[in-house]
């Protein structure tokens, strides 16, 4: 009896992005007919978004299955709706461990036009991966000998390459310090964040990668999201309905004409309202860092608000760009661009405005040829990305072409035409992922994830839950993260009315 209700229970998911969708597919699997999934615009799929430059396919979002095997539920879903190669789901590529880095079979370019072989740079991006597995190794440890990732990786490379490239000419020297400012650039598009000296060190190994080497949709990410929306009701989403408050603890009183009541509503900007038993809500935390304290009423308690505020979320974009020519090398995976004059380990510049270029580490190749052409992918992190995303596309291509020109040293080069996320800029997202920042710790993720009512409250459990990549303490930053947190929430309102929790929790009573 008590378990029929419970199906007839009404479950409002607020975001239509993948953990949104996880979190109803699987409710209505398991039986629950009244879920609603209510999103801000007007498509799904939320940071999974496929966009197109002239007839070819990119990713504004989400690009790679992170570590695509077996236990990667993103990974099983492409392979169930045959979304992907035959290449990517071969035993081999599932095993091969890549540990979260993309290719590197690199084209080095310095900043005074000359092409560095990569036997220069061998030693510098060496130590430099060496320093990251140390960071890595610091959360088993439970040590933190300074407070971030950045700090250590510069003390770090400072005094061992003063030890151990003594002998080295000067110049050879300045440059294998040069790139490894480059690499900090990486990083920081990595982890989503302006500058490495924000990630925590501690934290720096709670983020885990599942085995298998990354790969992509050939007809885009957002195939996945369709296949998933196909298996879901017709009308199951109100699209353009940005939520505006979440009104829980009975704090308004709304009858159903059925004469039931509800201990949430839901007040969408609109000025539609859904009422609601349960509410799942999946919005990035950089919406919720900049509207926590409207999104609630009653407000969040201030362990969560204070978890938002400590938890990081960056920007990290795409600037993509065609070519009629490579300028690169047929096999080239990445191409690097050296400052020379970055001799002391600097991931930020010293005047966003002047010279925001210089965050742009460089590009990814887009593979294979006959299906993108001759096309890269720029990559920008941080203040100075949030910054190009503020200028005109013109300008954004006249300043990437003059870079191009100057470290090719060649002046004809000519982009075709480009295109570029702006995730920061986007009032449903604020920015691209989560990261672990200095002074957080799995504690954090926790908190943020904990269901309202807080435990020991005696009103209606489980008014308020919360998913979205953010809240999965190993895999924060990615789909497969955001997936599993859709699926936890709705296990944790499944397991709640399922009958055999319901005579436990009675015979606890009795
Ligand atoms: C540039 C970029 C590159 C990335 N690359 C990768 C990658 O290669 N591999 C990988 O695994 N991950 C990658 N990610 C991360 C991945 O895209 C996300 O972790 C994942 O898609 C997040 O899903 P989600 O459901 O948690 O959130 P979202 O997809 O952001 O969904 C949240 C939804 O909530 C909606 N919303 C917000 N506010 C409201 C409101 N008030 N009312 C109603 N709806 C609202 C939003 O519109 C959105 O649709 C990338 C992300 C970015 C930005
Ligand atoms: C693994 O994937 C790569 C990239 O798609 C491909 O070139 C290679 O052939 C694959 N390996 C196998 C054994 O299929
Ligand atoms: C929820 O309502 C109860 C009963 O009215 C009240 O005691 C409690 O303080 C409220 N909780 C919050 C977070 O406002
Ligand atoms: C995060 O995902 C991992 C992998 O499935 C899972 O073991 C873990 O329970 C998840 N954590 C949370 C808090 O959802």
């Amino acid at each position: 009896m008590a378990f029929l209700q419970g199906l007839d229970s009404h479950i409002v998911i607020v975001g239509c992005g993948i953990s949104g969708i996880g979190a109803a597919q699987k409710l209505l699997s398991h039986g629950f007919h009244n879920v609603r999934i209510i999103e801000a615009t007007g498509r799904s799929g939320g940071r999974i978004r496929t966009g197109r430059l002239g007839d070819k396919i990119v990713e504004i979002g989400a690009n790679w299955i992170h570590g695509p095997s077996q236990e990667n539920p993103v990974f099983r879903l492409a392979c169930q709706y045959n979304l992907l190669d035959e290449k990517s789901m071969t035993e081999e590529n599932q095993s091969v461990d890549v540990g979260g880095h993309p290719p590197f079979v690199p084209d080095l370019f310095s900043s005074s036009g000359k092409r560095l072989s990569p036997e220069l740079a061998g030693p510098a991006s060496a130590l430099f991966t060496g320093l990251l597995q140390e960071c890595q190794e610091f959360h088993a440890s439970g040590r933190e000998p300074v407070p971030s990732v950045g700090e250590y990786v510069k003390r770090e490379a400072a005094r061992r390459t003063a030890e151990e490239w003594r002998d080295e000419p000067a110049d050879t020297r300045a440059l294998q310090l040069a790139m490894m400012s480059m690499l900090l650039k990486l990083e920081c598009c990595i982890s989503g964040t302006h500058t490495m000296d924000d990630v925590g060190l501690g934290a720096f190994g709670m983020y885990k990668t599942l085995p298998g080497l990354d790969c992509t949709f050939p007809g885009g990410y957002e195939g996945l999201i369709h296949c998933m929306m196909k298996e879901l009701p017709k009308d199951i989403v109100s699209y353009n309905t940005p939520v505006k408050c979440i009104h829980w603890n009975d704090s308004v009183q709304r009858t159903s004409p059925s004469g039931r009541t509800f201990p949430v509503l839901v007040e969408c900007e609109s000025g539609e309202t859904f009422p609601a038993d349960h509410v799942i809500v999946t919005v990035p935390l950089g919406y919720l860092k900049k509207h926590q304290e409207t999104l609630l009423s009653p407000p969040l308690p201030l362990s969560k608000v204070h978890s938002i505020q400590r938890m990081g979320f960056g920007t990290n974009n795409k600037i993509f760009m065609e070519f009629n020519e490579p300028f690169w090398d047929p096999d080239c995976e990445t191409i690097f661009f050296v400052w020379e004059d970055e001799t002391d380990l600097v991931d930020v510049v010293p005047n966003v405005e002047m010279s925001w270029i210089k965050k742009l580490f460089g590009f990814t190749v887009l593979k294979p040829t006959e299906r993108y052409g001759h096309m890269l992918c720029g990559w920008i992190a941080g203040h100075e990305s949030e910054y190009m995303e503020s200028l005109p596309e013109a300008e954004v291509q006249q300043s990437i072409t003059e870079l191009i020109r100057r470290f090719t040293g060649n002046p004809t080069i000519t982009p075709k035409r480009i295109l570029r996320s702006q995730w920061y800029h986007d009032p449903y997202t604020y920015g691209s992922y989560t990261y672990v920042a200095k002074g957080c710790s799995e504690y954090d993720i926790d908190i943020l994830a904990e269901p309202l009512p807080l435990k020991g409250s005696n009103t209606k459990p489980l008014q308020v839950l919360f998913a979205g990549e953010a809240t999965n303490q190993s895999f924060f930053s990615t789909v497969h993260g955001a997936l599993l947190s859709g699926w936890r929430e709705a296990e944790r309102l499944i397991s709640h009315y399922s009958p055999s929790s319901y005579s436990v929790s009675l015979g606890s009573k009795l």
